[in-house]
């Protein structure tokens, strides 16, 4: 059991290398059997290495595996919902022994560090879909993701020589110990977390809001590792984030620092593997909402919140704050939820995404009972940008 504000399984890990031990490490690397990262397994690298995944330090063996998809737990225990995998293609497999190493690619053929093979195994992928994205179809971008890769799995230790590199927003990326410590000099005692793939609408805000009338302060931690092709890139988010905490958040109040995670879209899993993630950089509580990390009709809209009541609470050690589906109400002139207004389904402002999107799309402001016009501004900017 680890205390709220603690890492997840009691030690916040570091995989980097140092000193004489890099620069060894560094050499071996150029003679090592090479496994080259897609971009969604360099983002479960750098988690693993920032201590994102902590207590986890390398990618799963078979008995973590099959436990974290058959149980939601690892092998020991300790609650876990989604595998953290990696997948490798036969021919990369072939050169691959346990008990050897392998250099670890991004994919441009950086190497980014070695893992320590202590196990070569195959996986289940339909097995996989069925009990972490409740469905098998293809359909599902998660799964479709899961389904490109290979069915043989590498699993091991890993020590890294260097994080991967990204264009920009270097200032937004905390790590798990830089958040921590941040919180710190702020004083923070009490943390929301607040997980988001799109941009800040006012029912986010509200959310955010109400969590911290009751704690010290926000983490605004939007997940920028791959998405969808048709969600907002993360650049354009960020802009949008950083106008709204400008105009309509206190300050001091606001963290703001990207998740290098890539989205699965597994729904009421992928609201457990955030808050763990969360917990990791510092928090103490976690916002989910609405059908949190859902696409198309795939989950039911609290099933990510039901899910909580599967999982060792005590084990977690973050608290969730469930939040209902939150709209502006005519009625109160306020946002509200069905828990804090009596208004009739007329009397609450309703955007579908992709009405919002065809506003944008022609330069028209939403409402600002929906979006802030700051907003709005940078979405519309960005469109016009994208158009010419
Ligand atoms: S998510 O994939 O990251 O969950 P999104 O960025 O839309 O998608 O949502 C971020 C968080 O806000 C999630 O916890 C989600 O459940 C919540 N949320 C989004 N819109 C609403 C809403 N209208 N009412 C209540 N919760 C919401």
């Amino acid at each position: 059991m680890t205390g709220l504000g603690q890492p997840y399984g009691g030690t916040l890990i570091d995989l980097l290398a140092t000193g004489a031990s890099r620069e060894d490490i560094g050499r071996e690397a150029a003679t090592l059997p090479s496994i080259e990262m897609d971009s969604r397994h360099t983002s479960d690298f750098e988690l693993l290495v920032n201590g994102g995944f902590s207590p986890l330090d390398g990618f799963m063996g078979e008995a973590d595996y099959r436990s974290v998809v058959d149980k939601m737990t690892l092998a020991n225990g300790l609650p876990w919902p989604v595998p953290v995998t990696l997948a490798v293609s036969e021919p990369e497999a072939a050169r691959l022994a346990t008990g050897g190493r392998a250099a670890l690619r991004d994919d441009s053929g950086f190497v980014l560090g070695v893992i320590d093979i202590t196990e070569i195994y195959k996986r289940d992928k339909k097995e996989e879909a069925k009990k972490v994205y409740r469905t098998d179809d293809e359909a599902h971008p998660g799964v479709a993701a899961m389904y490109a890769g290979g069915d043989t799995i590498v699993a091991g230790k890993v020590t890294a020589l260097s994080l991967p590199s990204h264009d920009g927003m270097a200032e937004r990326r905390l790590t798990p110990a830089q958040t921590r410590a941040e919180f710190g000099k702020l004083g923070w005692k009490t943390v929301v977390g607040f997980q988001t793939r799109n941009p800040i609408h006012r029912a986010h805000e509200y959310l955010i809001k109400v969590a911290l009338e009751g704690l010290d302060g926000a983490l605004i931690h939007p997940l920028v590792g791959d998405t969808k092709d048709d969600d907002i890139p993360a650049e354009v988010r960020m802009r949008c984030y950083e106008v709204l905490i400008e105009n309509y958040f206190v300050g001091e109040r606001v963290v703001l620092s990207v998740l290098p995670a890539a989205m699965r879209y597994a729904g009421p899993r992928e609201a457990i593997f955030h808050a763990i993630m969360r917990k990791n950089y510092g928090c103490t509580h976690f916002i989910v909402g609405r059908d949190h990390a859902g696409v198309g009709n795939y989950y039911g809209t609290y099933d990510a919140q039901l899910i909580f009541n599967e999982v060792d609470r005590a084990a977690l050690g973050i608290e969730p704050l469930f939040f209902e589906h939150a709209f502006w109400c005519l009625r109160t002139g306020a946002m509200a939820t069905a828990k804090t207004s009596p208004s009739t389904p007329e009397e609450r402002v309703f955007l579908s995404g992709t009405k919002v999107r065809e506003m944008l799309a022609a330069g028209e402001r939403p409402p600002v009972e929906f979006t802030r016009p700051e907003v709005a501004d940078v979405l519309i900017g960005s469109m016009r940008a994208a158009a010419t």
